[in-house]
């Protein structure tokens, strides 16, 4: 760079002095637009740098990584990293990981493996997975059920609530598509008078709180046409299906009007089965959390209207 004054930018070619923008302090580079001077601002350094800097980053990224599109492929990069293979490798090693508690369930003896809390610690959060993904839009995050979908956080169960029981329920499923499904009807009384079923109504909605007249003519109704199904004085537990109707569970409703509607037009709930979408081993897996829905944990995350104090099982138990 030249020391002559005059040369420099801003300095008068004539005499080399400098003028100052007495605003800012900076130089003028001495042009003049009719009294307007331009200041000498050059462009901060410190940003050409990391312009540059940037600019060597995207040059060195090219080479090493997976950078251009060419048509059906891409540059690969001399690194050779592939997000593909990373992620099919974890999934190798996971799978190895689950197959390994896997297999204890092929064959369960259900009480020894709940008694082993490393192998629970293990096989409930996928299990708990499994339920979340499979079941929880029907029978609600936590097991709490909802109208139609019974709860099976509780001590009520249907088909039984012992983890083979609910394994059975759930390989072929209930009025499913299943051969060999557990087939249940509640079927329609619409041949019984107005009159007949407005009464049975109204008895089966007093059962829960015990205030069902016995003496009534609605009681021999229910006598000679609902306990087969029913049990005893409606209290269920045939392991046909048919609910009980003295506890305080329901699936549809035990209101007078609920009852109404199940009297007039029969009830016949489905429930998937699941043997062609799930192995034997995932299945017991999950019928053992089902099991343990209402006695670990208290944690509940059922946004359904039924669940009240219902529990989910801990992941971590
Ligand atoms: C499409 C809705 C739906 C899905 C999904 C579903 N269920 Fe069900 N489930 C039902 C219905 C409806 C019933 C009751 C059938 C009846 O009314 O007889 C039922 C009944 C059951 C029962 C019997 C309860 C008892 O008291 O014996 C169990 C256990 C069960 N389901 C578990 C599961 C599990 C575990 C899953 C997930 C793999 C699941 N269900 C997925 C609708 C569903
Ligand atoms: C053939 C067997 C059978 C007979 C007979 C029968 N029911 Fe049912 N009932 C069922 C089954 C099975 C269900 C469950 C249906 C379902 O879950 O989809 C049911 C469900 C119900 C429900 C709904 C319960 C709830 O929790 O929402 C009521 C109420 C009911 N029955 C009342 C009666 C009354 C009253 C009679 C006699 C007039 C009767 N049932 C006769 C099998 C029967």
């Amino acid at each position: 760079m030249s020391t002559d004054p005059k040369k420099l930018p801003g300095a008068d070619p004539h005499t080399g002095n400098r003028e100052i923008d007495p605003v800012t302090g900076y130089d003028t580079t001495g042009h003049d637009w009719g009294g307007i001077k331009e200041l000498n601002t050059p462009f901060p350094k410190v940003a050409l740098v990391a312009l540059a800097l940037t600019v060597a980053y995207s040059v060195i990224a090219w080479v090493l990584l997976p950078a251009w599109p060419l048509g059906r492929d891409y540059t690969r990069g001399i690194l050779g990293l592939d997000q593909q293979e990373v992620a099919e490798e974890r999934l190798r090693d996971l799978a190895t990981l689950r197959a390994d508690w896997l297999g204890r369930f092929e064959d369960p003896d259900f009480t020894a493996l709940s008694n082993d809390p490393e192998l629970m610690g293990l096989a409930m959060p996928a299990a708990d997975r499994l339920y979340q993904d499979n079941c929880s839009a029907c029978h609600g995050r936590a097991g709490g059920g909802g109208p139609g979908y019974p709860v099976l956080h509780d001590t009520y169960w249907l088909w039984g609530g012992a983890p083979d029981d609910i394994a059975v329920t759930l390989q072929v499923g209930i009025n499913a598509a299943h051969p060999d499904t557990r087939w249940a009807q509640m079927p329609a009384f619409d041949w019984m008078e107005d009159g007949q079923l407005s009464a049975l109504s109204g008895y089966v909605a007093a059962m829960p709180s015990d205030e069902a007249d016995p003496d009534s003519e609605a009681a021999t109704l229910f006598t000679e046409n609902c306990v087969a199904c029913h049990g005893e004085g409606g209290a269920g537990g045939l392991m046909n299906g048919a609910p009980s109707l003295v506890d305080d569970t329901v699936i549809y409703g035990q209101d007078e009007e609920s009852v109404m509607v199940s009297l007039r037009n029969g009830r016949q709930g489905v429930m998937p089965y699941w043997s062609e979408r799930m192995s034997d081993a995932e299945i017991n897996a999950l019928s053992l959390y089902v099991s343990r829905l209402p006695d670990d944990g208290a944690v509940d995350r059922t946004e359904t209207p039924q669940a009240s104090e219902g529990s989910a099982a801990e992941a971590t138990q």
